[in-house]
């Protein structure tokens, strides 16, 4: 919304949340949320034709177009649980909806939804058959966090899905003439809202199943010796395949592709497509896979036991370029880590307040150190969660100098030095290449 406002000056846009206190920070010289190029964004057209406010009802009496983007969360109770998406927030704005117009207005879906969704949106906005009419929209958001701002600044496409009656279709355009201002036509495309909505789920989907595919391969380079960052790129250099989510590690973190598999899981199961959603359903195991092997290669590597060891985790963002830690693979693999009773120590530029949140309930078995000399400090291992660039630039012989020998690091991202590293004394171990260790067996 802060790229519409900046690349539209002739519009108005308002952000409403129920949460005064985010909306307060939005107002403020911190923002919530860390994503580059943000706070210059925000700060170049807030007060100006950006506003952010807590009053939901006026605001949404006084709009033109309103775009939801509430929360969309994998359901956890009854029908579906673990699976279906928990569209109550979703219901609920439908109705405030209702009750707060007085004149007809463009509702546009933004959040990832199970397919037909925007139908519930439109029957109940549409439920009184002599009030106000509503066109339902979807508007898939396809920005990666990290790279918001240049996903939306120059998007691959943009896509506006209507109904295909006439009131739908001018509903259509007029979703279309936002994005013109700034996106080129040829990257706009329409459709019907259903094959809209599904063309968002099926994007996360066929990005997910590329990275199970390379850490299944991952595991097996292991075993045998090839080296997965080789066989990425001679796979990737096919035009046909490219090279673009292709790198093994942890596992796939963030707060849209396993919710977005499990949801069309459920799908598939509803419509009794149950060996499509087995299909899917594998990338999903490989996911979990890929951080359980992460920690079984470590406490193998570590003499069969992490107890009362301290391991360093570098990172705990879900990827580099954000302090969003949803389904951070670092999570489950800092819980697995203390299950065999390590001691952790965490450090991330971005990530720690999330952190210190997700990893409350572990008391002081864990600590959390912003700089990563300090952290390492004392350590047997360290973990490398999140492929941050700066991890690259350290010195890792003052690293290992203040480490305890045999010391160790276990590469989840692949992102070091390994050479180097083993030659520093280091015992090394990367996802999917051989490990560089200077244990020999006798
Ligand atoms: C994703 C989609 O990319 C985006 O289009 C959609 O709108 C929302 O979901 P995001 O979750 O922000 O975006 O992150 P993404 O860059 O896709 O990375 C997801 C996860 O996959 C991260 O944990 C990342 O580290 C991991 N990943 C990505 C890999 O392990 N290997 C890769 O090669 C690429």
């Amino acid at each position: 919304m802060a790229v519409i406002a900046l690349k539209c000056p002739q519009y108005k846009v308002t952000l409403v949340d129920s949460n005064a206190g985010r909306i307060a920070e939005w107002n403020s010289d911190r923002l919530p949320i860390y994503e580059p190029g943000l706070d210059e964004v925000v700060t170049s057209v807030r007060g100006k034709n950006l506003f952010f406010s807590a009053e939901i009802e006026k605001n949404i009496h006084e709009a033109d177009i309103i775009f939801v983007s509430v929360n969309t969360p994998t359901k956890m109770f009854g029908v579906g649980a673990g699976m279906a998406a928990d569209l109550q927030y979703w219901e609920k704005t439908a109705r405030q909806i209702l009750t707060c117009s007085d004149q007809p207005k463009i509702i546009v879906e933004k959040s990832t939804l199970p397919v037909k969704t925007a139908l519930t949106m439109e029957r109940i906005v549409n439920s009184d058959p002599d009030g106000l009419h509503f066109d339902v929209l979807s508007n898939p958001e396809f920005l990666a966090e990290g790279t918001a701002i240049q996903d939306l600044s120059e998007p691959d496409r943009v896509l506006v899905g209507s109904r295909l009656t006439e009131s739908g279709l001018a509903a259509r355009q007029e979703i279309v003439d936002i994005y013109r201002n700034w996106v080129p036509e040829e990257k706009i495309l329409v459709s019907d809202v259903w094959s809209s909505e599904l063309s968002k789920l099926v994007s996360n989907l066929f990005l997910s199943q590329r990275i199970s595919t390379i850490n299944s391969i991952s595991a097996f380079c292991e075993k045998t010796g090839a080296d997965v960052a080789r066989v990425a790129k001679a796979v990737g250099m096919d035009h046909r395949i490219g090279d673009k989510f292709l790198k093994a590690g942890i596992g796939f973190g963030g707060s849209c592709f396993k919710k977005d598999i499990l949801n069309l899981v459920y799908m598939c199961q509803t419509y009794g497509l149950e060996e499509v959603a087995d299909y899917w359903k594998g990338v999903v195991r490989i996911n979990e896979y890929q951080k359980e092997r992460f920690v079984t290669n470590m406490l193998q590597a570590m003499f069969n036991t992490l107890a009362g060891k301290r391991i360093c985790l570098f990172g705990f963002a879900f990827k580099a370029d954000t302090g969003d830690t949803r389904e951070s693979a670092a999570f489950y693999i800092a819980r697995r880590l203390m299950d065999e009773q390590a001691r952790l120590v965490v450090t991330d530029p971005k990530a720690l307040p999330n952190a210190k949140i997700d990893l409350a309930g572990f008391g002081d078995a864990v600590e959390f150190e912003r700089c990563p000399y300090e952290a390492a400090e004392g350590c047997h291992a360290i973990a490398v969660m999140t492929e941050w660039l700066q991890y690259r630039a350290l010195d890792y012989q003052k690293i290992y100098k203040r480490m305890v020998k045999p010391a160790f690091i276990f590469d989840g991202r692949n992102i070091l030095d390994h050479k180097a590293l083993f030659d520093m004394g280091f015992n090394v171990y990367p996802v999917g290449k051989p490990a560089l260790t200077h244990l020999h067996e006798s």
